[in-house]
């Protein structure tokens, strides 16, 4: 069985068994990290750059272990030190690297929408590396194995989100990705900080975190992103960290062992006290290791590869990848060709220049790619 997408932009796009598909293949990869030589050839001859116009430690790194122990030739592109600093927009830096022949792109963006604007217009596959407060769904995608590896499954689990859920694509991938395989999902945080519309997705909202601890078997900790916070949505953090902070002492009263975790980096004192986060249930770090096995599971299945075939890929095999690069059935995202047609020019260097400043000013609920700007971009 093939994986049926050209790019991963979100888990909202991803059916239940292509998750399960993704969580699967991460199983034998996870091995390929404890090795003495942590490299195996399947990808040997991709070239995969990485795009990162946020900040980032473990995703970044991850992803690129994840490229090296599977053979392929990496880039790392920061804002910084390229000329995305001089004000080149978006889709000219990605069609210049198009023109050396690459053939994956890894982004993360300030503005949510990014991904797909750009993989609407390359055609080499698009991994969204988390895109304003839209998706992150790596995230997802390890923080669904960490929980299968510890609980023995995700069906019927509780798991409550706690914090910055309004500002969070670690809660939107979350959501999405947790629906999907069957568990029960809570949200907690100030209600200025929970969006009015997530009860319709079917999850239920706590307003006292002190309820949720007596009925979760999960907590995932999310930061509090005061870079995306336009407003001042709750007093002060000691409030925050009074009313809603995770704390051993909270823990204490609860009626099960529960799991912890948190998606990084973490605001220590805020969201989480320091003898929670380095305590005997947080999978914190168990995490991060998960990171590279899912990150090599989504580039192994975006490459064409068969989901069958990862442990003959893990012992080192050589073969062929199922589809010819191309030809991906039922991807959400259409297959662009390599010469830019004539819908491309100024109106999407626009929205690409207007992308760059959302995520200049500290991104936000975004524009790049959603509404009226990719709109414009497209007619
Ligand atoms: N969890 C996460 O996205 O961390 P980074 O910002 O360090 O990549």
């Amino acid at each position: 069985m093939r994986f049926a997408h050209k790019d991963l932009l979100g888990l909202e796009d991803l059916t239940r068994g292509e998750i399960t598909a993704v969580l699967d293949t991460s199983e034998p990869f996870k091995e390929i990290s404890e090795r003495r030589i942590k490299k195996v050839p399947v990808l040997r001859g991709k070239t995969i750059v990485n795009l990162f116009y946020e900040p980032s430690t473990r995703t970044r790194v991850s992803f690129e272990f994840a490229e090296k122990r599977l053979s392929a030739d990496t880039v790392n592109i920061s804002t910084t030190m390229s000329s995305i600093a001089k004000g080149e927009t978006l889709v000219d830096t990605a069609r210049n690297l198009e023109a050396m022949r690459i053939d994956m792109v890894v982004i993360r963006h300030g503005a949510s929408g990014a991904p797909r604007f750009l993989a609407e217009r390359i055609p080499s596959n698009v991994i969204n590396a988390g895109d304003g407060s839209h998706e992150h769904p790596t995230q997802g995608l390890l923080d669904l194995l960490t929980i299968r590896d510890f609980l023995g499954r995700i069906e019927g689990v509780r798991v409550v989100l706690v914090g910055d859920i309004l500002h969070s694509r670690v809660a939107r991938s979350n959501i999405w990705g947790l629906l999907k395989l069957g568990a029960e999902v809570g949200v907690c945080g100030p209600p200025s900080l929970i969006p009015p519309e997530i009860e319709g997705l079917g999850v239920r909202v706590y307003r006292h975190v002190e309820d949720a601890i007596a009925e979760a078997d999960v907590l995932n900790v999310l930061r509090i992103q005061l870079e995306r916070q336009k407003a001042n949505l709750f007093p002060s953090l000691r409030e925050y960290n009074r009313i809603f902070g995770i704390s051993n002492a909270r823990l204490s009263r609860a009626p099960r062992d529960i799991l912890i975790l948190h998606p990084g980096p973490m605001n220590r004192g805020v969201e989480i006290d320091s003898d929670v986060a380095d305590g005997e249930h947080a999978v914190i770090l168990d995490q991060v290791t998960n990171g590279v096995a899912v990150r090599m599971a989504v580039l192994y299945l975006l490459a064409g590869f068969d989901v069958t075939r990862a442990r003959e890929a893990k012992e080192g095999l050589e073969f062929e990848p199922e589809a010819a690069r191309g030809s991906a059935k039922g991807s959400g995202t259409p297959r662009p060709s390599r010469q830019p047609g004539p819908a491309g020019g100024a109106a999407e260097a626009r929205a690409g220049e207007r992308g760059r400043d959302t995520a200049a000013k500290g991104g936000d609920r975004g524009e790049v790619g959603s509404g009226a700007e990719l709109e414009e971009a497209r007619t």
